[in-house]
């Protein structure tokens, strides 16, 4: 059989794009190019522009491919100008997954951040589609406004799944928000699980990743169950060309899903 060229871009069709918020969007593309398990990550190129590296937003058991991007720089401002019908290429997937098997039979507290809710989604469908296999699923999120809170339409719905936990606070409130007010730390005064036995993950920007697994620490979690969801530059994805070294860490390779064991002695494990 033919080796699958792992520089190659898959060329496929966005075929809807769902404004989230003011700044993320969520493509959902005309198929699904290949499998791919919860936390690894894919390349996504504009054509004529470069690629960026992004996580699916969607369940790996679902027949579609999704990524929840938010508009930051160059490539994604390309890709927020494209229409739908439009064609992207994708190559992948990269990285380790989350190790779901080490999951089950345990509560699972999951922590977010802005964009950081699009590979935790993924992470989120596949523990429902198991939904029996955990004890509990445990969701913490902070966004900076009501309006930045990404999966709106979807949220209601997974709040009545038995078995789910969901709490959200924004740093600025407005009349509409009921929730709480302040960075995401201040919904994990009362964290609610045996934090000696069970997993946690967070995903976010670098700065909340660094005061969360701060926090996660002081409360007690097992280094070694703080799952993180590490950024970098990338350019190969496969663990060739040296841009995204953290520590001894190939992210792209050795990650995206590293543990505080894994990282702590790094000095600055999040830029
Ligand atoms: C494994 C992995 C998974 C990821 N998954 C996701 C995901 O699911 N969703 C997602 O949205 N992102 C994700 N990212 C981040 C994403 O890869 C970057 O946001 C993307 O590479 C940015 O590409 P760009 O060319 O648009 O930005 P660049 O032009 O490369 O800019 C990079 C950075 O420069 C700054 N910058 C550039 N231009 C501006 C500007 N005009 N104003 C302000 N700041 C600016 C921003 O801080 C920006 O982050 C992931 C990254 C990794 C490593
Ligand atoms: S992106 Fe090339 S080594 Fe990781």
């Amino acid at each position: 059989m033919e080796a699958v060229n792992p520089y190659y871009a898959i060329p496929i069709k966005i075929k809807k794009i769902i404004p989230e918020t003011p700044t993320i969007t969520t493509f959902v593309l005309d198929g699904k190019p290949f499998d791919f398990l919860a936390g690894q990550f894919a390349e996504v190129t504009v054509p004529g522009v470069g690629e960026a590296p992004f996580t699916p937003s969607s369940s790996p058991y679902a027949d579609i491919l999704e990524f929840t991007i938010m508009k930051v720089g160059r490539v994604t401002s390309e890709l927020f100008r494209l229409k739908e019908g439009d064609t992207i290429g994708v190559r992948g997937p990269f990285g380790k997954p989350y190790p779901l098997k080490e999951f089950k039979g345990k509560e699972v507290f999951i922590v977010g951040g802005g964009v950081g809710f699009a590979p935790l989604r993924s992470l989120f469908l596949a523990l429902l589609h198991d939904i029996k296999d955990y004890k509990k699923i445990y969701i913490r999120y902070g966004a900076r406004t009501p309006q930045d809170i990404a999966y709106k339409y979807q949220i209601p719905e997974w709040q009545k799944v038995n078995g789910v936990d969901m709490l959200f606070t924004v740093d600025v409130g407005d009349d509409t928000w009921k929730g709480r007010v302040g960075v995401v730390t201040v919904i994990l005064d009362e964290i609610p699980v045996d934090v000696a036995d069970a997993p946690t993950v967070v995903c976010g920007p670098p700065i909340m990743m660094k005061f969360v697994t701060q926090r996660l620490v002081e409360a007690g979690f097992t280094h070694k169950n703080i799952y993180l969801s590490m950024e970098s530059n990338m350019s190969c994805g496969i663990g060739k060309c040296n841009h995204c070294r953290v520590g001894k860490f190939y992210v792209c390779k050795d990650g995206p899903v590293l543990t505080w064991d894994d990282v702590k002695h790094i000095e600055e494990p999040f830029v």
